[in-house]
C-alpha cells in the first residue's frame, strides 16, 4: 500500500548503522524538534501522533508540514490502537522508540483526569506490550517529567531523591510510567531510559505553557496571573531550552542499546535508566515575566496571586551530573537567550509585531 511505502521510506536510516526510530508525539513540541534532529543526522524517523485538540491542532499540523518538508511521515493514530502499533512494528524493524506522546500539562488534569490515565498509563503499557513482542526488540527512551519530584525539598533534585509525593495527577501518571517501565525491564528485558524533562520552552512550543500565553497576553494588553507559594515566596522553574533537550534525547538514544551499560561501554543486561534533563538554574516566574517585558517592549499587567496554583510545586532544580557522565548532556542556553529565540519565532509565526516603546511612538508621531 502507498501508506506502507511512505512508512518504510521515512524510517530507513541514511547513515551507516543509523537508527530506525519511531517517534511518538512527533507532531508535538519536543517530538517535532527531535524528529528533525534525528533525520538531519541521518537516522530513519517515523512519527505517530493522534493530533488531539488539547491545544490548537493547527499548530500540530504546522509542525507536521515542517516535518513533511524533511521527508518525515507522521502516522495519524493513537497509542492505544494495538493493531496499528503491531502493524507498524511488522512493517519497520525499529531499533529505537522515542516515546514522547502523552497528555501533558499540570492543570488540565483537574478537568480531564481520564485523558492522563488513557495516554500516560494505558497508552504507555500498550506501546510496551507491542515493543516487547517486536523482533528486533527496540530500545525505548521515554518522557518522564520533573513533576515526579513533587514536593521533594532537596535542592537540586537528584535522580535518587524521593518521588512519592506527586502534587498532580499528571505527576502521578508520570511516576506510574517509571514504575511500569521497571516491570517491563525486569520481566521482558526491555532496554528503557526515562528522561525527566524540566519545563521545556522554545520555538514551536506549547500554547498551554506559561511563557507562551504570557507572551500572547502581554502583547494583547491582557492581565497575567502570577502564582506564589503559600509562603508568598516566588515560584521558580528550571526552564530548559528545547535545543538542549533535543541533544539530551539524542544522547540518551545513542547510549540506550540493550547490550550496553552506563556510558555505552560496559556490556551487560538491558538497562532501566532515569535521567534529569534540566537547565541547572532555576528562575523565578517574576523574572521570566520581566525578560518577556523587555523582549516585547511592553509592560505586563501583573496580577499576583498569593496562593499556589493547584497541582504546582514550589520549585524545580535539576542536578544533571548523571546525564553528563553517561552521554555528555550539558545545557548551554540561558533563559534570556532562549526566550529571545522563542519571541522571534512567535512574532513570525503569528505575524504580530511587538509594540514600539511609548517614547519611540511619540518621536515618530511628532517627527
Ligand atoms: P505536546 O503535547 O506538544 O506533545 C505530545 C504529542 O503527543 C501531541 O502532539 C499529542 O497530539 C500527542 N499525543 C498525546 N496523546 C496521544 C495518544 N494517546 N496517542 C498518540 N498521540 C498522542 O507536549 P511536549 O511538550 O512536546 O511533551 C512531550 C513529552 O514530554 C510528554 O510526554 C510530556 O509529558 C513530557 N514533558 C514535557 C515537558 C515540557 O515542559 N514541555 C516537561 C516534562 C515532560
Ligand atoms: C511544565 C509542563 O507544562 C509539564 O507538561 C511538564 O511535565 C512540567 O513542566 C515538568 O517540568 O515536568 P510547569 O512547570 O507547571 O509544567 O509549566 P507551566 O504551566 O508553564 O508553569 C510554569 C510556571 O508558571 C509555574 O511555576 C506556574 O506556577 C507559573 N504560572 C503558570 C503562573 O504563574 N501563572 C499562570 O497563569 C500559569
Amino acid at each position: 500500500a502507498a501508506w506502507e511505502k511512505q512508512v518504510r521510506h521515512s524510517s530507513t536510516p541514511r547513515r551507516p548503522n543509523g537508527f530506525s526510530v519511531l517517534v511518538t508525539g512527533a507532531a508535538g513540541f519536543i517530538g517535532s524538534h527531535c524528529s528533525l534532529a534525528l533525520k538531519k543526522r541521518g537516522d530513519g524517523v517515523l512519527g505517530l501522533d493522534n493530533f488531539n485538540d488539547y491545544y490548537d491542532p493547527s499548530l500540530k499540523r504546522a509542525r507536521q508540514n515542517l516535518l513533511t518538508k524533511h521527508q518525515i511521515f507522521i502516522v495519524e493514530g493513537d497509542l492505544n490502537d494495538a493493531p496499528l502499533l503491531t502493524k507498524l512494528f511488522d512493517v519497520v524493524p525499529f531499533t529505537h522508540v522515542l516515546h514522547l506522546a502523552a497528555q501533558a500539562g499540570v492543570r488540565y488534569a483537574m478537568q480531564n483526569p481520564q485523558s492522563y490515565v488513557g495516554s500516560n498509563i494505558a497508552g504507555f503499557v500498550n506501546l510496551l506490550e507491542v515493543a516487547k513482542a517486536a523482533n528486533p526488540q527496540p530500545s525505548i527512551v521515554w518522557a518522564s517529567s520533573s513533576s515526579v519530584y513533587g514536593l521533594n525539598t532537596e535542592n537540586p533534585f537528584s535522580e535518587r531523591d524521593r518521588t512519592d509525593q506527586p502534587a498532580s495527577l499528571y505527576a502521578a501518571t508520570k511516576k506510574a510510567g517509571e514504575e511500569i517501565a521497571h516491570t517491563y525491564n525486569h520481566i521482558y528485558g526491555l532496554a528503557l531510559t526515562g528522561l525527566r524533562f524540566f519545563t521545556v520552552y522554545g520555538p514551536w512550543g506549547r500554547p498551554d505553557m506559561a511563557y507562551f500565553f504570557f507572551t500572547k497576553d502581554i502583547l494583547q494588553g491582557k492581565p497575567i496571573d502570577i502564582y506564589q507559594t503559600q509562603y508568598q515566596k516566588e515560584v521558580a522553574r528550571d526552564f530548559t531550552y528545547i535545543d538542549d533537550v533535543v541533544k539530551g534525547c539524542l544522547g540518551a538514544l545513542d547510549t540506550a542499546d540493550k547490550s550496553t551499560g552506563s556510558g555505552g561501554k560496559k556490556k551487560g543486561p538491558a538497562q532501566l535508566r532515569v535521567y534529569n534533563l534540566g537547565n541547572t538554574s532555576p528562575v523565578p516566574v517574576g523574572r521570566l515575566v520581566s525578560i518577556l517585558e523587555g523582549l516585547l517592549n511592553t509592560k505586563a499587567k501583573k496580577h499576583v496571586i498569593t496562593m499556589p496554583r493547584n497541582g504546582d510545586v514550589p520549585f524545580t532544580h535539576a542536578n544533571v551530573t548523571l546525564a553528563y557522565k553517561d552521554f555528555g548532556y550539558k545545557p548551554t542556553t540561558d533563559l534570556a537567550t532562549g526566550l529571545r529565540k522563542f519571541v522571534k519565532w512567535y512574532v513570525s509565526y503569528f505575524g504580530v509585531q511587538p509594540r514600539v516603546k511609548k517614547e519611540t511612538q511619540h518621536t515618530e508621531e511628532s517627527g
